[in-house]
Order: structure tokens, then sequence, then C-alpha cells
């Protein structure tokens, strides 16, 4: 596909960058990109049953749900997880769970009382318990863990989930909007739901102060085992006096690429209440590489933002790329760090942009588990 210059309005000016695209066909562009994912051998419900029965029934339960009277189970001291939930069946991803059973729980952060299986099962076995797991319960409904991708800094995420982020924006100019700080709290709500509650801080020198609070909600409407997407919308009520409320809405989309690639974007409308012109949408895309399923490593990604203010008459784009790590800090990666730079490709009013993002899934246990 042409994703480029045949648009003659973008055309015409020298200052912007080479890679002028409208967008409409970069939109097109982000959504077409489909490389196929790896080939996924179809595992054995059969062979996987057999191994279930024999080894893991007596902890989890012989229909994956585990029997708080038993005499094991007592002992454990620690509940087995429940494979019968489907929330809780649908959030992890079916990788994941190989990883468990093949190195155990206290490798990925879990109880050590998940007895390692690497010794016993060979990983086809593992493979296929751990799809007859998933099988267990129905989790058609439910976005499948797998689309529960890396949290990019300025792309929105397409995955509904239970989430505390905390982001800190620093440019080394002084004035306005020098330091960002924001606070997010995201909780799963229903089947394919989520919502959301944000608190913004900005702070000018030594004065720090709440700028402005949101509430939102998002929904999955479209998911597979290779892709995501998810819509919603945000309202923003400003705390400040000068303040000004804002109605934003976004797509979100994430798409797995191949076994080490994956892909986000998000495409990002902002109407002022006031000042409607003052509006603006916002086109975002990032590509991390997944080099080990194991999740305390660092994983970098590269992140391209695209912006068009609605007073733009020309249908100018504000450019900003964004290289980034993701960190993952204890050993099953539910808390990690982010950290990126922004550096803007075309004019804009600010210079470089430094980003901090400490994110906790609390689905997948306390802040302190796992490290
Ligand atoms: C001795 C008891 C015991 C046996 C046997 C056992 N498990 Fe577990 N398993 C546990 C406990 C306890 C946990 C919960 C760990 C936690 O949440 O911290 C667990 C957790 C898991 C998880 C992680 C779920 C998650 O994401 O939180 C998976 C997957 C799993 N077990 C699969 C299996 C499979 C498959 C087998 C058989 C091959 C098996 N277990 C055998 C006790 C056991």
């Amino acid at each position: 596909m042409d994703a480029g210059n045949h648009h003659s309005e973008s055309s015409g000016t020298a200052v912007r960058p080479s890679i002028v695209v409208t967008f409409q066909s970069a939109l097109i562009l982000v959504l077409s990109v489909s490389l196929s994912p790896g080939q996924v051998e179809a595992a054995d419900l059969d062979a996987g049953q057999e191994i279930y029965a024999a080894q893991c029934a007596v902890c989890h339960g012989a229909s994956g749900r585990p029997d708080p009277d038993s005499p094991v189970v007592k002992g454990l001291g620690v509940m087995p997880a429940d494979f019968s939930d489907p929330l809780f069946n649908s959030r992890e991803p079916a990788a994941d769970w190989q990883m468990v059973i093949k190195h155990g729980g206290h490798a990925l952060g879990l109880a050590e009382q998940m007895p390692a299986q690497g010794e016993v099962l060979s990983d086809a076995d593992i493979a296929n318990v751990a799809a007859y797991i998933k099988s267990l319960v129905d989790t058609v409904a439910y976005p499948p863990g797998e689309m529960n991708l890396f949290l990019p800094t300025r792309t929105k995420k397409a995955f509904p989930e239970d989430e505390v982020v905390y982001q800190g924006r620093f440019t080394d100019q002084d004035g306005d909007n020098a330091q960002k700080y924001v606070l997010e709290f995201e909780k799963r709500v229903g089947k394919a739901g989520q919502a959301i509650v944000e608190l913004v801080y900005e702070s000018e020198g030594d004065v720090s102060e709440l700028a402005e609070a949101e509430i939102g909600y998002k929904q999955a409407i479209s998911f597979s085992q290779q892709h995501i997407l998810s819509a919603a919308a945000v309202w923003t009520i400003p705390v400040e006096a000068e303040g000004d409320g804002e109605l934003q809405t976004y797509l979100a989309y994430g798409r797995v690429l191949s076994d080490a690639w994956i892909l986000q974007s998000s495409l990002r409308l902002k109407f002022p209440f006031e000042g409607a012109s003052d509006g603006e949408a916002e086109l975002a895309g990032i590509v991390h590489w997944v080099h080990t399923p194991w999740p305390r490593r660092i994983f970098p990604a590269l992140e391209v933002t695209a912006t068009n203010p609605f007073r733009s008459r020309n249908g100018d784009l504000e450019w900003t790329v964004l290289p980034q790590v993701r960190l993952g800090l204890t050993r099953g990666g539910h808390v990690a760090m982010n950290l990126g730079v922004e550096v803007p490709l075309s004019d804009q009013n600010w210079d470089t942009r430094y980003y901090v993002t400490l994110l906790w899934d609390f689905a997948d246990g306390s802040f302190f588990q796992g490290w």
C-alpha cells in the first residue's frame, strides 16, 4: 500500500519530515499491518486431561475448582488457582501458565507450593495440560490474556484490566507543565469492560497542584488470540479555576505480529467543552520486541505519535518519536516500569520530554509479591 505522498494538501512544506502521511492513510496502514503470527500446533486435549487427572487434580480439583475442604488443599496453606472461574481463566496467557507449570510457582512470583514439572513433563505435555486447563470453562466472551500487551507511554492500551499506573512526565524547561504526574486506576468491569479514574497533577517550580480528574469507561469490542480492539470515552473535570472540561474518545488496537513482535495503536479525539477548535486528534503507534517469555527482563520499544489540532487548516501533523524500555520488576512482571524519551520531530513549543511510568497489575498479586 502506498501510505504516502499522494495527498497533495500535505506536501509542499519543507520543514516537516519527509515521512508525511495523512491521518487517514496512517490509520489504514496501522490497522492493515498483519504479518502472519507463528504457527501454533494444535494441542492434544485428551493427553492434557490425563496428565491433569494424574498430577494436578489433587490440588486444583477434578473440575479445575480446588476443594477448600480437601486435606491436601488445607495442608498447602495457600489456595491453588481456580481454573473454573472464567474471568481468571481468560486473563492469564497460556504461555505464562506453561512457564509456571514448567518452572514452578516461585520462578514466576507465585507460591512455591505450585511444584515445577519440568523434570517430569515434556514441553509437549506441558502445552497439552495448559491447553486442557484453558478448556475447563467457556471464555469466548472474555478478551484473552494473550492480548494484555505491554503498557505503552502514549499509545492507549486496549486490554481491560485491573491496574494502577503512576506516570511522571518531565521537561528540562521551566514554566507551564514543566512536570506532570498522572495517577490512574483501572478496574475490570464485567466480561470485557473497564472503568477508569485518573488524577492529574501539574507542577511548576515548587508549586504542585491537582489540575484535573478524569473518569471513563473502556469496552473491548472485537478480540481473538491475535488482536484486540477497544473503544473508550473519558470525561475530564477541571479542578483548577481556569481549567476547561473535555471529552476524550479513543479506539485502541493491539496485535501480535509474530512470536517476538507486538504492535499497539490508538486514535484519540479530544473535544474541549469550551473552544471546540482547541480539540485535536492524536494517532499513536508502538512496536515492542518481546524477545523472551521471562517477564523480569528489559523490552525495548519504539513509539511514534502524530497529532492534528482541529484548528490546523492545512492538516499539519505534529510528530514525535518516543524510544522506551519496559523493565519487568517482579518475577511475574506484574509490577513493571517504563522509561521513555519523547522527541518532537516537527515544530512544537517544548523540547524533550522524559517519562517514568510505574505500573502494578493488581489482579496478579499484591504490590510486594514476587520481587
Ligand atoms: C501440590 C499442589 C499443586 C499441584 C500438584 C499442582 N499445583 Fe498448580 N498451583 C498450586 C498452587 C498452590 C497455586 C497457586 C500459586 C499462587 O497463586 O501463588 C498453583 C498455581 C498454578 C498455576 C498458575 C495460575 C496463575 O496464573 O495464577 C497454574 C497454571 C497451575 N498451577 C497449573 C498446574 C498444573 C497444570 C498442574 C499439574 C501438572 C499443577 N498445577 C499441579 C498447587 C498445585
